[in-house]
C-alpha cells in the first residue's frame, strides 16, 4: 500500500527525472502538484540539467550495445546511475536552497538499455521485454525520498508496448486548449501525440515516428567528431541527396509499420548508421549533404506518420525536446507541414527541455494516487493499469 499520508497530502512536491536515449545527461524538474487525473494542476518550481561526461556516455552506450554489453556492466550501471542522479538531485536542491526533507516524491523514468516491444521466441515462449536501469530503490535510499520508477513494465505486462508514456501527460496538459493538435517530442527518438479538440481520451493517438536526434547525432560523431549538429548548422550547408534519401526510405521499415509502435537504439543504432555511411562513402556524397539528408529524413518521417496514421486535420504542430533547438530540422518540418504552424511547447507554458521530466513527476504522483496512467490507444495495452514501482524510505 502506498503511504496513506502521501496519498491524501494536497500540494505535493515531486521531482521528475528523465534520462533519454540520447545519453546527453539527466533532466530534472521540481513541481508542486495537486489534484489528479484531468484535474491535475502543477507549478514548476525548479529545472536542472546535469550532462554526462564523455566517459559516462560511452559507458552507457556500451551497456546498450548487445555486442559489447554484459551482465556485470548492466548491474554496475544500475547502481552507478542511481548514484549520479542522487548527486544531480542534491545539486538541484542546493541550487534552489531546498532540502530533501521538503520533497515528497521522486518519479524516475530510468535509462532504457533495452526495449523490445515485439514478441520473439525465447525458450519456446513468445516474450517481449524492456529494461530501464538506475535503480529506484537505490535512488530512494541515497536521497531519503520515496521514489517511483519502472513505469513501462506494467503496461507491457498488460499487453502494451510499454511506450510511449508521455502521451498521458500530453492529454492531461494540452486538452485544455480545445483544438486538434499534434505534440511532437524530438529526443533520440521522435514521437507524436494527437490531441483531439474535445479532449476525448479514447481518440488520442500516439506513437514513435522514427528517428529524432539519433541519426543526426551519430552522423555528427562519425563525420565531425561532434556530439550533435548545433542548430542544424552543418545540415543547412548541404543539400539533399535523392539517392541517399531513397536508400533510407527503402531500408527503414519502421515508418511504414502501423501503430501502436515504439522503437529505439536497437533499430536506429550503430548498424543502421554504418550501412548508411557505407553508401554515402561509396556514392561520394559530401558530408554536409549526408547531414542535410538525414535531417530531412527525420522531418519526413514525422510528417509521414501524421499523413499515414493520424488522418485528422490539425491546427498546430507543437515541438519540444532537445531536437526542437535544431532550427534547420524545424524549418524542414514547417516545409513538410506547409500551412500548419510549427510551434514550440514554450508557447503553451512548458519548457521544451523539461516536459518529459515534468511528465515523470506527474506519473509518479498518479501512481501514488492509484490512477491508471497508460493510454491504451497509444501503447496497445489490453487495459488501463497503474504504472510504476514504489520504493519507500524509513519514516523519520
Ligand atoms: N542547439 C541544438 N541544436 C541541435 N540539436 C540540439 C541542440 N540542443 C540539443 N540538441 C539535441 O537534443 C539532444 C538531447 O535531447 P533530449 O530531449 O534530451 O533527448 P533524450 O530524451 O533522448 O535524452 C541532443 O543529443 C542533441 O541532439
Ligand atoms: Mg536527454
Amino acid at each position: 500500500m502506498p503511504d496513506a499520508n502521501l496519498v491524501e497530502k494536497p500540494g505535493q512536491r515531486v521531482i521528475g527525472l528523465m534520462s533519454g536515449t540520447s545519453c546527453d545527461g539527466v533532466d530534472l524538474a521540481l513541481i508542486e502538484i495537486s489534484g489528479s487525473g484531468l484535474e491535475t494542476r502543477f507549478k514548476v518550481q525548479g529545472k536542472f540539467h546535469q550532462p554526462y561526461s564523455e566517459d559516462q556516455k560511452q559507458f552507457l552506450l556500451q551497456c546498450m550495445d548487445p555486442r559489447h554489453s554484459n551482465v556485470k556492466v548492466i548491474s554496475q550501471a544500475n547502481f552507478l546511475l542511481a548514484g549520479i542522479w542522487a548527486g544531480a538531485i542534491d545539486s538541484m536542491l542546493r541550487h534552489y536552497g531546498e532540502k530533501a526533507a521538503d520533497i515528497d516524491l521522486i518519479g524516475s523514468h530510468g535509462q532504457t538499455v533495452y526495449h523490445q516491444p515485439q514478441r520473439e521466441d525465447c525458450q519456446g515462449l513468445q516474450v517481449n521485454s524492456t529494461l530501464q536501469i538506475g535503480d529506484p530503490s537505490v535512488l530512494a535510499q541515497l536521497t531519503g525520498i520515496t521514489t517511483v520508477g519502472d513505469f513501462r513494465v506494467a503496461d507491457m505486462a498488460a499487453g502494451g508496448q510499454g511506450a510511449p508514456l508521455v502521451p498521458f501527460f500530453d492529454w492531461l496538459f494540452f486538452s485544455r486548449f480545445q483544438k486538434n493538435m499534434l505534440i511532437l517530442n524530438i529526443g533520440g527518438i521522435a514521437n507524436i501525440t494527437y490531441i483531439p479538440s474535445d479532449g476525448d481520451r479514447m481518440k488520442v493517438k500516439a506513437f514513435d515516428t522514427g528517428p529524432g536526434n539519433m541519426l543526426i547525432d551519430q552522423m555528427m560523431q562519425r563525420l565531425y567528431e561532434l556530439p550533435y549538429d548545433h542548430n542544424g548548422a552543418k545540415a543547412s550547408l548541404g543539400k539533399r541527396s535523392d539517392k541517399l534519401f531513397a536508400y533510407l526510405q527503402k531500408q527503414d521499415t519502421f515508418p511504414d509499420q502501423p501503430p501502436p509502435k515504439s522503437t529505439g537504439r536497437e533499430h536506429y543504432g550503430q548498424d543502421f548508421v554504418l550501412s548508411l555511411l557505407r553508401k554515402a562513402i561509396r556514392w561520394r556524397i559530401p558530408e554536409p549533404d549526408v547531414l542535410h539528408t538525414v535531417t530531412e529524413y527525420t522531418a519526413y518521417t514525422v510528417w509521414k506518420a501524421y499523413r499515414d496514421f493520424i488522418g485528422v486535420e490539425i491546427e498546430s504542430l507543437v515541438a519540444g525536446g532537445g531536437g526542437s533547438h535544431n532550427s534547420f530540422l524545424l524549418k524542414r518540418l514547417q516545409e513538410f507541414f506547409t500551412k500548419i504552424p510549427v510551434e514550440n511547447v514554450n508557447h503553451y507554458g512548458v519548457d521544451e527541455d523539461f516536459k518529459e521530466a515534468i511528465c515523470f513527476a506527474v506519473l509518479a504522483h498518479e501512481c501514488i494516487q492509484g490512477n491508471p496512467a497508460n493510454l491504451t490507444a497509444a501503447t496497445g495495452a489490453k487495459r488501463n493499469v497503474v504504472l510504476g514501482k514504489i520504493c519507500p524510505v524509513n519514516k523519520s
